[in-house]
């Protein structure tokens, strides 16, 4: 089963959110993810199924996450860093839901993810976990499902993090 101690030790970006409680709500939704898509190993968790060999779901988010801290510290807008942070760790934990992984050891979308994405099933997951509304809306937005709703400015940052590195990740290919 992946603890949370799994969890703090493949996002130590988590001590970027100063919010001891809003940490420990971050590392239990990943918690629940795991346990609710029947994940043993985080490390057999794709990033996306939507090319080949786009590596580790843990490596995109950290790549987001420091990208969204590089925005951050590069405005000087009223930005929420905890949220923006917790956000940016969150915005794809959907995606434990969305994909199952196979006896065959291949990844394939779930019956559950052919019915709800993961910014839905992630945001979803968060609020259950008593995520600020705030937090609940940058996983919501940060897809396409927030391209007919007006972003926060930290759910622009994510948005824009997450599909840079999807953009290079996948003209790499
Ligand atoms: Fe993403």
């Amino acid at each position: 089963m992946i603890g949370k101690k799994d969890i703090e030790q493949y996002f130590p970006e988590l001590q970027w959110i100063k919010d001891e409680d809003l940490r420990k709500k971050v590392v239990n939704v990943w918690v629940e993810a795991a346990k609710r898509g029947g994940w043993k190993s985080l490390s057999d968790v794709p990033f996306t199924l939507l090319f080949e060999k786009s590596g580790l779901l843990t490596d995109h988010t950290k790549r987001v996450v420091k990208l969204a801290k590089n925005v951050f510290d590069a405005r000087t807008e009223d930005i929420n860093k905890d949220q923006l942070i917790a956000g940016a760790l969150l915005h794809d934990v959907g995606k434990l839901l969305e994909y199952e992984l196979r006896d065959d050891g291949r990844v394939t979308k779930s019956e559950f993810g052919k019915k709800f994405r993961h910014p839905v099933s992630g945001s979803n997951l968060a609020k259950e976990y008593d995520l600020p509304e705030e937090v609940v809306h940058i996983i919501y937005a940060h897809s396409k499902e927030g391209d007919i709703i007006q972003r926060s400015l930290e759910a622009i940052i994510v948005n824009h993090c997450d599909f840079i590195d999807f953009e290079i990740k996948k003209s790499l290919v």
